[in-house]
């Protein structure tokens, strides 16, 4: 099959036409990927991580192929979603409903199935599955878990986002904040995870949305899907504009979706007493935090919150997410701005490294 491999750090992808695909064993599903969504995480994987060659993409959908023995939830053709952590159910933390931390799903970061294997090789050598998933490719084995059947017939060019960035920017609202309705909100950073976090704010009936964010078009973007105010980081000041835009006060929830330590040190700053700075962006790996008084933070309460994935059950969040997008209150087609073949996929990676449009879509499936 055709897919695009990641195989040396920073550089383009690859297209390789001669990649196999195991057949699903017991537990798993084979499935034809039709559309992929670009996330920043797979370009931070692409230029981090040597571990190599490997499939990456994990915002995917598709329709089932095959079914390997034992798999009950989804049947072929049926129309799926894929999401990197697929919770278990039984193990210790999904009991206590931290399913992103399920112990059998934290294996979406080395990019094999739980026993080391993978569903990818090309001759002799094995080809990891990016981020738990390996979407950008015409078709991928996953666990049961990892797949969320949805009605068929929705459009999968456009739910596709769900399975990360949506997810992870609603989730971290509802699921790891818990946005009250009345609150304060900023937002920094409006890619598809900010854009995702302005949404699920919307959702939760926050009063004020403050968003920032240097490409103006993204400003703009975040006005329309319900942010009451930006801020452009490079031409104002944010602490001085936040504290303006809040009486002084400070902001109930701040939220990181650019991955900076910075930015997540001014959100603790930026929050008001008994606020919560949440952890939605994923800074590099060695990247310290820096805050000037560990003693304010105990004097005033605030919290500082880590964020995987948006701290989703996927099972039972996927679905609630499309039933938001098919009520009317989340908005994905206007987070949708390129559309590319698996061919041009690196024109989509630029399309990210740059902050052009939001959220470019590969289109797998050439036919
Ligand atoms: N927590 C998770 O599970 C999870 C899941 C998906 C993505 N992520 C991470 O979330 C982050 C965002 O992902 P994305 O796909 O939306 O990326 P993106 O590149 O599309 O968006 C990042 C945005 O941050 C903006 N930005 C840069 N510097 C800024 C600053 N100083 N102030 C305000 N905005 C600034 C950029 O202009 C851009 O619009 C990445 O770090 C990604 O790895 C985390
Ligand atoms: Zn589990
Ligand atoms: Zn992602």
């Amino acid at each position: 099959m055709k897919a695009a491999l990641h195989t040396e750090i920073g550089k383009e992808l690859s297209i390789a036409n001669d990649v196999e695909i195991a057949e699903p064993k017991e537990g798993q599903v084979l499935i034809k990927t039709e559309y992929c969504g670009i996330c920043h995480s797979d370009v931070s994987v692409l230029d981090s991580l040597d571990l190599t060659p490997m499939i990456l993409g994990h915002e995917a959908a598709g329709v089932v192929e095959e079914v390997g023995k034992g798999v009950v939830s989804v049947a072929k053709g049926d129309y799926v979603l894929m999401t990197p952590i697929g919770p278990c159910g039984t193990c210790e933390m999904c009991a206590l409903n931290r399913h992103t931390l399920c112990e059998r799903g934290q294996t979406f970061v080395f990019g094999t199935f739980p026993d080391g294997s993978t569903p990818f090789r090309r001759g002799d050598t094995p080809v990891y599955q990016g981020l738990g998933v390996g979407g950008f490719a015409e078709y991928t084995v996953l666990e049961e878990r990892n797949v969320v059947r949805i009605e068929k017939g929705i459009p999968l060019e456009t739910v596709c986002l769900i399975g990360c960035g949506v997810q992870t920017g609603v989730g971290s609202v509802l699921n790891t904040a818990k946005v009250t309705p009345g609150s304060t909100v900023l937002v920094m950073g409006l890619g598809g995870v900010g854009l995702s976090v302005v949404q699920g704010s919307c959702i939760a009936k926050a009063e004020k949305i403050i968003a920032s964010d240097p490409v103006r078009e993204r400003r703009e973007k975040a006005l329309k899907l319900g942010a009451t105010s930006v801020i452009d980081p490079n031409n104002d000041d944010l602490l001085n504009a936040v504290m303006e835009l809040t009486f002084g006060k400070g902001v109930d929830y701040a939220f990181d979706a650019v991955g900076s330590s910075e930015l997540i040190a001014l959100g603790l700053t930026l929050s008001k007493q008994g606020g919560s700075t949440v952890i939605v962006g994923a800074p590099p790996p060695d990247e310290e935090l820096k805050f000037s008084s560990t003693l304010h933070l105990m004097m005033t309460e605030k919290r500082l919150l880590g964020s995987l994935l948006g701290s989703c059950n996927a099972q039972k969040d996927i679905p609630l997410l499309i039933d938001y997008w098919q009520k009317g209150l989340l908005d994905l087609e206007s987070m949708i701005t390129q559309t590319y073949p698996l061919d041009e996929i690196n024109t989509g990676i630029s399309d990210l490294r740059n902050s052009t449009g939001v959220r470019s879509v590969i289109k797998i499936d050439e036919s």
